[in-house]
């Protein structure tokens, strides 16, 4: 097939695009290598796949090139172009979360409505969505609340991928991300952090009581996540969790990583932060059924594979990443 990866410089993007071009498919990725935190690890995310006859790479601004252009003769779209984070989204930065998360889609969905012989347009949405629900592991059907402004957009957004399936047919799938880890993992996230402070000795600052639990997902994973929605035969509109299956407290992943390094991690204590839930815990019973997924990769398996590229990357040797395999 001929996809279309937005995002695919980032980090669950580019594990996708790398996986797509592997087993055979031609990939058109755009990317805008958003100065969020540095274009040059997405750069270096690109590295594996530079030049590969079957990868086509659009650098641009997804919100100000002819998206039809792009489409042509593209039977699928993973939508993951973003802006990521909760905990910044407060402020006079939530403008820039209207554009990338709600604008964008709505804009990539217009442009598909005239895409002919689209077979579906799989959304990267979030648990995040959920923000402090009743039960875990939580529901599909549960109320979404968000608790923060990232999860309004990623909510409004997902809402939208259900309007233009409803109405126009697009083929979607938004896939509910919970926690997302693994090699290339953004160095705004609590794993990657832990890692590089246990590589480098630096302090990690754990924010309020460090009991907040999370259902973590290794991106090999979501990657199979992405393949299995378009490969299954998942009505238009479905909205299905990708969740790992761990329930971990950020002491206990502590204690894990410095297991994992065999090394002690600094800690220092911050406040907790704005937007930032308790717990996340996702039922993965309708992606089983509908898209036949479930998780393999256990939570030691998948830190052993951070840790490893953390490390190869702090002595200048990174190891082709095994996402997917
Ligand atoms: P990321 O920031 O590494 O990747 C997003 C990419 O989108 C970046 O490379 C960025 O440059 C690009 N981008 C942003 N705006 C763009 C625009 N206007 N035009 C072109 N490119 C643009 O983030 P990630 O962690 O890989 O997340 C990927 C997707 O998954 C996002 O939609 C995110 O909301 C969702 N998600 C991630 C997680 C997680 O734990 N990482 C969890 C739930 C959902
Ligand atoms: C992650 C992603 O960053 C979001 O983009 C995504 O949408 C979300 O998952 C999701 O599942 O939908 P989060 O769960 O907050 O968000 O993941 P981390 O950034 O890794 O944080 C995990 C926990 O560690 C949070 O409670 C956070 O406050 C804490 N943390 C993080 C710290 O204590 N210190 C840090 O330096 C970073």
């Amino acid at each position: 097939m001929r996809a279309l990866v937005t995002g695919c410089a980032g980090f669950v993007g580019s594990h996708l695009t790398e996986q797509l071009v592997t087993r055979g498919d031609a990939v058109i990725g755009v990317d805008s290598f958003t100065d969020y935190y540095e274009p040059a690890q997405k750069r270096a995310n690109l590295e594996p796949i530079e030049g590969h006859p079957r990868f086509d790479l659009v650098e641009a601004d997804l919100m100000e090139v002819d998206v039809g252009r792009i489409l042509d003769g593209v039977d699928v779209v993973f939508h993951l172009a973003a802006q990521p984070g909760v905990r910044s989204s407060w402020g006079r930065d939530f403008a820039m979360y209207v554009r990338q998360n709600l604008s964008l889609t709505q804009r990539l969905l217009e442009a598909v409505v005239d895409a002919p012989g689209l077979q579906r347009f799989v959304y990267a949405s979030s648990s995040s969505v959920y923000g402090e629900p009743d039960g875990h592991p939580t529901a599909e059907s549960q109320p979404t609340i968000p608790r923060s402004p990232y999860g309004v957009t990623k909510l409004a957004a997902e809402h939208l991928c259900n309007v233009y399936a409803e109405n126009w047919a697009v083929p979607t799938v938004s896939l509910r991300y919970f926690t997302v880890y693994g090699s290339r993992q953004r160095p705004d996230m609590a794993i990657h952090r832990l890692v590089e402070a246990a590589v480098t000795g630096t302090p990690f600052t754990i924010y309020g009581d460090g009991s907040q639990i999370r259902d973590f997902t290794h991106v090999s994973d979501v990657v199979r996540a992405n393949l299995a929605a378009v490969e299954a035969d998942a009505p238009p509109g479905l909205v299905a969790n990708v969740a790992g299956g761990s329930s971990v407290s950020l002491w206990r992943l502590v204690e894990l990583i410095q297991a994992a390094t065999g090394r002690d991690i600094p800690l220092v204590r911050g406040p907790e932060q704005p937007g930032d839930v308790r717990r996340t815990g996702g039922a993965t019973d309708v992606a089983a059924r509908e898209l036949s997924w479930t998780p393999r990769t256990g939570l030691d398996e998948g830190l052993e594979e951070q840790c490893a590229w953390h490390i190869a990357r702090a002595e200048g040797s990174l190891p082709t990443p095994k996402a997917g395999a």
